[in-house]
């Protein structure tokens, strides 16, 4: 799990937002330190928060060509280099070139209602 963290450049307890910051089914980005590192889409639905790995298991790509957007108009996430759709509840590709991967889960905690990578 510890390589999750190298990964994304985001480091285990980092603060990575306050839960009144996220709405309903609008995923964020959140870049690490290191801008070259993918960092993680933080995803809210239904009172349940999912944190991926920003990276698509097709061609080890961020999903975001333009920064910020993995949306597509249903809420699926959507890799802007070949189209692939994920769920984002699941983080399963549901359509495109990487159909049934996944995307890779990133471990979050809730402390003072702020969300911390671990
Ligand atoms: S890199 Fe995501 S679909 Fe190709």
């Amino acid at each position: 799990m510890e390589d999750v963290y190298i990964e994304s450049g985001i480091k285990k307890n980092t603060k990575l937002c306050e839960i009144k910051d996220l709405k309903e089914d609008k995923a964020i980005i959140k870049k690490g330190a290191d801008k070259y590192l993918p960092g993680i889409i933080i995803y809210k639905s239904n009172n349940s928060i999912y944190i991926w790995l920003n990276n698509c298991p097709h061609a080890n790509l961020t999903l975001d060509i333009i920064e910020g957007r993995v949306q597509a108009k249903n809420n699926d996430l959507l890799c802007a280099n070949h189209g692939a759709r994920f769920n984002p509840t699941t983080g399963e590709c549901i359509k495109g070139p990487c159909k049934n991967t996944f995307l890779k889960s990133f471990p979050y905690k809730i402390k003072n209602n702020c969300i911390l990578a671990g």
